[in-house]
């Protein structure tokens, strides 16, 4: 099912993803290749118009056919011919390519944890996706946030050195950090709870103004997957379905105006992207062994452990920077040349991944990003101020 626009049929990211091997390397490379069925190219495109005409998104919950077994045997077609690609000696650029497939795939793996949620989460009997086998620490507390010093002056961000990265963190370039102060973890469910009890979802004052207009026309007055039963606040999560909020986790689920509301209140502001960069790159960076990805299969947020920053996993961090290219960005020649690119507009940079998010996918230079009001990812506040 699509239930909103945003998500996405599970089954159409299985059969996308197939389809981007097939397109980007099956079809030029693999000598007679012949595609699995001709019609999927116009069902499983997502946005490439280089490819050629695409289902639109907010059709995509029409597709009632190819079923799942179908889209199961497409996959198990593409692999055996990929399998058989991979025997012969390719050129770099044909690996650079394979490269960007498995990349994306573990994008949609991501998306496919936040569908996953939002299908079940919306689901009025909340269906537990898996059974809870721990119990819950109620009583555990979280000590009051530090805010770590960031010293002024001329810092390069960007992806340097070897390894992957996508086209939109390429073109290292020097920025200036005015003196400021970072978040050393991630503001925790009791800390938003707070602002809704004095509540900011109430007045104006806090709030951009498509922000208030996004609070009314939504009636908005809570993250996403929180619920009030009898009084108490609940919150959907994968694992254990409807339970009582956990005070101490990080909250979860906020867009970008909630994020920027919260900041407002508390007297204080998001960080810029570049703030974040430079905090990971100095004194605020957690292990990635510590840190609460995909790998941990929790699929939902954790308690910080003491002496963790949070700056990469549990949720993706709202910045206040807006998506838009780095100076010396190129767009890649070819239909690749619209992975990024043409989405850098009205959307907000995010930064450290999720707990849906693959160990070997992020790294502190990754800018995610997406539009202000969407909050069915998991997404959280660290906050920042000037001094
Ligand atoms: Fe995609």
């Amino acid at each position: 099912m699509q239930p909103i626009l945003d998500v996405s049929p599970p089954k159409w990211h299985l059969a996308h993803t197939t389809w981007f091997f097939e397109n980007f390397l099956l079809v030029p490379y693999l000598k007679d290749y012949k595609v699995c069925n001709s019609e999927y190219n116009y069902l499983f495109n997502s946005y490439y118009e280089t490819v050629g005409e695409r289902v639109l998104r907010p059709n995509r919950g029409n597709l009632t056919r190819p079923g799942v077994e179908e889209v199961y045997k497409y996959r198990a077609y593409v692999d055996q011919f990929m399998a058989d690609l991979l025997d012969e000696d390719l050129e770099q650029d044909v690996l650079d390519i394979l490269e960007i497939g498995l990349q994306h795939e573990q994008q949609h793996q991501e998306l496919l944890v936040y569908d996953i949620k939002y299908i079940l989460g919306m689901n009025p009997i909340f269906p537990v996706y898996r059974i809870n086998t721990e119990i819950d620490s109620s009583d555990s507390k979280i000590a009051d946030p530090s805010f770590v010093t960031l010293v002024e002056g001329i810092y390069t961000v960007g992806h340097q050195g070897v390894g992957f990265c996508f086209d939109n963190e390429l073109g290292t370039h020097k920025v200036y950090v005015n003196p400021c102060r970072i978040m050393d973890r991630l503001v925790t469910n009791a800390e938003y709870l707070t602002f809704m009890e004095a509540g900011g979802y109430n007045k104006f004052q806090y709030w951009l103004a498509e922000g208030w207009d996004w609070v009314n026309q939504e009636k908005v007055q809570a993250p996403l997957h929180w619920h009030r039963v009898e009084g108490e606040w609940h919150q959907y999560e994968l694992i254990g379905g409807l339970k009582k909020l956990n005070l101490d986790h990080p909250v979860c689920h906020v867009s970008y105006f909630e994020a920027d509301a919260y900041a407002r209140w508390s007297g204080k502001r998001l960080p810029t992207e570049y703030e974040w960069e430079v905090a990971s790159q100095t004194t605020l960076l957690n292990s990635l062994d510590t840190a609460n990805l995909v790998n941990k299969e929790n699929f939902g947020t954790m308690a910080q452990q003491s002496g963790n920053s949070q700056m990469l996993g549990d949720v993706w961090e709202w910045t206040s920077s807006s998506y838009a290219p780095y100076p010396n960005y190129q767009i890649a020649e070819g239909a690749l040349g619209e992975y990024n690119g043409k989405f850098m507009i009205n959307q907000m940079v995010l930064r450290g991944g999720s707990c849906a998010t693959a160990t070997n996918h992020i790294r502190t230079t990754y800018r995610n990003f997406f539009h202000p009001h969407l909050r069915w990812l998991f997404s959280g506040i660290r906050l920042a101020e000037s001094i």
